[in-house]
């Protein structure tokens, strides 16, 4: 039985900047919420019951966001804004959450690596901090089915188009049954003509603690970071790994088009505020050049 989860929340956000220079990538909202507490409510919804979440320097911001403010609620209270105040107080309330620092920015797997000591030794889930999943079932607990029957890591797998898999990791699998692999190999951010596949890995993972020894044992690679794909690739060459095709839509927040269009789908299915949005859109599309 999965009951941790680690979030990496660490990195420096390079292709959202400016914005992210003083600010979380993870805090950016999706129409009020930040992107991060999506991620945590995921977990949250598949049974999670503790979050390790790394951070590093500048993040501050989302230990904030998830501890309790107490100024804040009097002044709530005061005003009688019942309705904010419990958006607030259920954010503070959600889980058990605790924050490791990545010290120096070393990559994915680094960061997942600096959870080791909370994690201990039982098997864990990994959702990254800036992408959200929106699923009938939450898409971390897809996983944990999956790792409930073989107790073995098992990934999120989506299938993208050629010309996108250089931005991801990309397994080599055989589908055993229907949307379920069997990973023979993986390899970070492949060149189009050497990838092994279009299945890319979606940003989610449950992950056997043994991982940790290999990640130890994982020298820098892709970027001149280590890789999390790298340290499984050592895992699978021992063990077996599958892959699930996530039943879902994934939105990548951590890039500005990501971003764009995610506040926009996520808008247009908020009552408060879709009609408008709906009106406004289709007024700017009679004015766009074919
Ligand atoms: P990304 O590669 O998307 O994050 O990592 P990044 O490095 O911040 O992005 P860019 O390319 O510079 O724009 C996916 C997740 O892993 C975390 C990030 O915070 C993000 O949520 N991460 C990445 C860490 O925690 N530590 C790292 O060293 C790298």
């Amino acid at each position: 039985m999965i009951r941790k989860a680690v979030i990496p929340a660490a990195g420096f956000g390079t292709r959202f900047l400016p914005a992210t220079k003083s600010q979380p990538k993870e805090m950016l909202p999706i129409v009020d919420t930040p992107t991060i507490q999506y991620v945590v409510q995921e977990a949250v919804d598949s049974g999670i019951t503790d979050i390790i979440m790394v951070i590093g320097k500048g993040k501050r911001a989302i230990e904030e966001h998830f501890d309790r403010s107490f100024q804040l609620e009097t002044q709530l209270v005061a005003q009688g804004k019942s309705r904010e105040l419990e958006l607030i107080r259920h954010i503070s309330d959600m889980a058990n959450i605790h924050f490791v620092w990545q010290k120096e920015l070393r990559g994915l797997g680094d960061a997942v690596y600096c959870a080791r000591h909370h994690v201990g030794d039982e098997p864990f889930v990994v959702l990254l901090g800036d992408t959200v999943i929106r699923a009938e079932v939450p898409a971390v607990s897809q996983l944990m089915n999956v790792f409930e029957r073989y107790q073995e890591s098992t990934v999120l797998l989506e299938e993208v188009d050629r010309s996108m898999v250089s931005r991801y990791g990309v397994i080599d699998g055989r589908e055993i049954e229907e949307g379920l692999f069997l990973i023979k190999d993986l390899v970070e951010k492949p060149d189009i003509d050497d990838a092994p596949s279009n299945l890319v890995i979606a940003s989610r993972y449950a992950l056997t603690p043994d991982i940790f020894e290999h990640l130890s044992a994982t020298k820098p690679g892709k970027g001149d970071e280590i890789q999390l794909t790298d340290a499984m690739r050592s895992l699978v060459a021992e063990k077996a790994m599958y892959g699930l095709r996530l039943n879902g839509k994934r939105y990548d927040v951590g890039n500005k088009l990501g971003f764009l269009k995610t506040n926009i789908e996520f808008a247009l299915q908020r009552d408060d505020i879709a009609a408008e949005l709906r009106a406004f859109i289709r007024a700017l599309a009679k004015t766009l050049p074919e």
